[in-house]
Parts: C-alpha cells; sequence; structure tokens
C-alpha cells in the first residue's frame, strides 16, 4: 500500500517541477507600479486649494444630501484661529449666546445634549472640536469617481 502511494507523489512533484520550468520568461515580468511612477521617483504634491467661500455672511447653505449629515461649511475660514482647549471661534458666532447678534445659523440642537441625551446648558464638550465633522469646500474633481446621489427628498439645505 505504501510503495504505489509515494511513487505517485514523486511522479506528481516531477511533473509539476518540469512544467513550471518551461514556462517561458517565468518570474521575470516587472511589475507596473500602481501609482504610474517608479519605486525611486519623487511623488509630487499638487497644488494646494483654495477653500471656497469668503467672509461668514454672504454666503447660501449648501444642500445637505441625506439625514444626519453636518452641514458643511459654506463660508471661508482660512482666517479664523485654530481650534484650541480654551478657544473657539466658531462658538463666537454660532453659539446660544451668539447666533442672533452674529446673524449666524444656532448650532444643532444635538450639539447641546451629552451622549446619555440629557439636555446640557452650554454646548456639549464633545462637539468642541466643530471641523472633525463641518467641513469646508474645495473646488476639485473626486479622487476618486463615484456616482453618488444625495437624498435629495430629505435636503434640508435652506437659503439665507
Ligand atoms: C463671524 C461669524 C462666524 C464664524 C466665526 C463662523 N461662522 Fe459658520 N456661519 C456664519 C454665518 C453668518 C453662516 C451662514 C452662511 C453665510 O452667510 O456665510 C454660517 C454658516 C455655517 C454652517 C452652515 C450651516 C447649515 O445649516 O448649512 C456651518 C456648518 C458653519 N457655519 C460652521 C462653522 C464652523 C465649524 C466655524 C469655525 C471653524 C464657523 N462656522 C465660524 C458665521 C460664522
Ligand atoms: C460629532 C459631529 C459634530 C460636531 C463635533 C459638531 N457638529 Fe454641528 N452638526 C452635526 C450634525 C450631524 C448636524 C446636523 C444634525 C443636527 O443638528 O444634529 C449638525 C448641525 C450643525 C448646524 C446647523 C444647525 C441647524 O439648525 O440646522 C450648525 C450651525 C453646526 N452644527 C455648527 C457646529 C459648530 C459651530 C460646532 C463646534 C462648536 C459643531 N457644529 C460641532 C455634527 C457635529
Amino acid at each position: 500500500m505504501m510503495k504505489p502511494t509515494l511513487k505517485t507523489i514523486f511522479a506528481t512533484l516531477a511533473a509539476a517541477a518540469c512544467w513550471t520550468l518551461a514556462q517561458p520568461g517565468f518570474a521575470q515580468e516587472a511589475p507596473t507600479p500602481m501609482r504610474g511612477a517608479d519605486v525611486a521617483a519623487v511623488d509630487q504634491a499638487p497644488d494646494a486649494k483654495q477653500y471656497l467661500g469668503g467672509r461668514p455672511g454672504g454666503q447660501e447653505m449648501v444642500a445637505r444630501t441625506f439625514d444626519g449629515q453636518p452641514p458643511v461649511i459654506p463660508h471661508a475660514m482660512d482666517n479664523f484661529d485654530e481650534i484650541t482647549l480654551e478657544e473657539n471661534q466658531c462658538l463666537s458666532c454660532h453659539d446660544a449666546a451668539n447666533y442672533v447678534k452674529k446673524k449666524a445659523p444656532k448650532i444643532g440642537d444635538s450639539h447641546f445634549r451629552d451622549r446619555d441625551g440629557k439636555l446640557l446648558k452650554a454646548a456639549a464638550a464633545a462637539r468642541h472640536n466643530c471641523t472633525q465633522c463641518h467641513v469646508p469646500q474645495v473646488d476639485a474633481p473626486p479622487l476618486v469617481g463615484n456616482d453618488f446621489k444625495g437624498v435629495v427628498a430629505s435636503a434640508k439645505g435652506k437659503k439665507k
């Protein structure tokens, strides 16, 4: 029983080795680089794009494309100070105490609740880093093509 089995295995291995060696150009084709350039070539950074919009006050809101989407920022924000632990310039216009005077939309009602849904007096600390959810816009072609269509019916974008 043992002998024929071993013989069969050896025969199969020998056949496989012959077939592999017989392949022309095996393991000789250079891989095609996915980014188009040679491995050693330095990547060229694209030109920096300017964010759209002017100073707050003159822009139309950008329509939302699905329910629960954080609205995108329609105005410029290059000149704002960075959001830090102590400072948040966004709140100086969008917070409950300031929005009327600044003619700015008030931060969402959800921003005044903690993670258990309890109503807070001030905006929740979890919402402090506004730009983690709200992003400025750039007029640039998408990096990767896609055919996403927003849920237009739920778009809440309102004109000012
Ligand atoms: C000087 C006041 C001011 C400051 C500072 C400011 N905003 Fe605004 N924001 C506005 C006004 C006014 C609008 C209404 C659109 C317009 O007129 O430009 C607006 C619109 C928005 C909207 C659109 C809301 C919607 O329903 O579509 C978002 C989001 C937003 N701002 C986020 C921010 C964030 C985040 C910051 C901080 C990086 C910020 N804003 C700083 C005044 C301000
Ligand atoms: C964790 C994500 C997140 C953070 C952080 C956050 N937001 Fe929002 N924001 C949202 C979402 C989602 C909505 C839309 C639904 C809602 O109101 O909850 C929204 C809505 C808004 C609106 C429109 C409110 C309306 O009545 O339509 C404004 C203005 C806004 N946010 C400003 C801010 C500002 C300013 C900050 C920073 C102080 C901030 N948000 C932080 C997610 C976020």
